[in-house]
């Protein structure tokens, strides 16, 4: 069975092919990143504007090199969460082929793709497993019992994770988005030269705030964050404090379930420190594994709503009419 997956959640237009036999055999991506470099953030207008032109290009290119669109048996798309212009024109992009080639079409959670896409890379992941979800938008963790069964044990108050590292990326005059190159100036941080709060960390349950610890990292900024070498110090203290309290939480989530397994997924789940101490921790504490995916398929992408889109392809409705979207669809 082949699979086509579209992903438009936000500012990323990703397109991929996955074979159940054969695995992954297209996987193309846009980036408008560069676009939203002189704003700081996306402009979701603009996002709808350029999936429109690039969702065209990439399907053309696919489809013209390839004579693979009579072999495609389904069609998944990103359905939720995400910005509602963006998710409409995927949904769109997926009914109308779908119609046109009368191919059932299925839409997709984002979050349960990243959830399920190191399964991708890694085909030795079992359930059940602790996933840890660490977005630009979440910061959850789940109790993964099965396909589709998802218990969330922690979820975040105020921003996610990714927000917060590109809040302080911007105020560190860094380019968007921020979080790979925060990590890149904090490797130059001298450790422990500043110490940065862990908010909520003992307080009983999972969730996570970051605001506080955004609000205490702005003043340190203001304060000394002159000179190249103090921002590396500053961002390598907030980082040490972001990865810190994930896996506190994470590492008291799997005690409560005395499970072994770990996957961290979401773009922040590129953050190689955050792989590195969640290593560590699953080592020294559970004699468990760690599963992450390599870099290209941390961060937003077709194949991921391609995989899922075949694990759930039972549920697929022939070509469907509706055009399905939730801009806050919760896993
Ligand atoms: O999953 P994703 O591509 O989009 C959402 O679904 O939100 O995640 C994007 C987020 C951004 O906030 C970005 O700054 C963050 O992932 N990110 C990182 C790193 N690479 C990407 N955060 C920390 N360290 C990284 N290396
Ligand atoms: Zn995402």
């Amino acid at each position: 069975m082949k699979v086509l997956g579209i992903e438009t959640s936000c500012d990323d237009t990703g397109i991929a092919v996955y074979d159940s036999e054969k695995g992954l055999l297209i996987n193309k991506i846009y980036h408008q990143k560069k676009l939203y470099n002189m704003y700081g953030g996306v402009i979701p207008e603009l996002c709808s504007r350029e999936h429109i032109r690039s969702i065209t290009i990439l399907l053309k290119k696919i489809f013209q090199s390839d004579s693979i669109i009579q072999d495609i048996d389904i069609i998944a798309y990103t359905a939720g969460p995400g910005l509602v212009g963006s998710l409409l024109v995927g949904a769109t992009f997926a009914c109308s082929l779908g119609f046109s080639l009368d191919i059932p079409v299925l839409p997709i959670n984002h979050m349960e793709a990243h959830l399920l896409s190191p399964m991708l890379e890694c085909k030795s992941i079992e359930f059940p497993f602790i996933g840890l979800l660490v977005s630009g938008k979440h910061t959850e963790i789940i109790a993964v019992h099965a396909l589709g069964k998802y218990e969330i044990l922690g979820n975040c108050l105020d921003d996610a994770a990714g927000e917060a590292f590109d809040k302080i990326a911007k105020l560190l005059e860094l380019p968007y988005p921020g979080g790979s190159e925060l990590s890149k100036l904090a490797c130059q941080g001298i450790k422990n030269h500043f110490y940065f709060p862990r908010p909520m960390i003992k307080h009983p349950g999972l969730n996570f705030s970051f605001s506080g610890l955004k609000t205490f990292t702005t003043q340190v900024i203001h304060e000394s964050g002159k000179n190249m070498q103090e921002k590396a110090n500053i961002a390598r203290a907030f980082e040490d404090a972001v990865i810190d309290i994930l896996l506190i939480k994470t590492k008291k989530a799997l005690k409560q379930k005395r499970w072994k397994n770990l996957v961290i997924a979401g773009g922040v789940s590129a953050n190689h420190l955050l792989r590195k101490e969640a290593e560590k921790m699953m080592e020294k504490y559970f004699n468990g594994q760690v599963f992450y995916n390599s870099l290209e398929f941390c961060t937003d992408n077709g194949a991921m709503i391609a995989y899922v889109g075949f694990l759930r392809h039972l549920e697929a409705k022939n070509p469907q009419l509706d055009i399905l979207v939730n801009p806050k669809w919760s896993i």
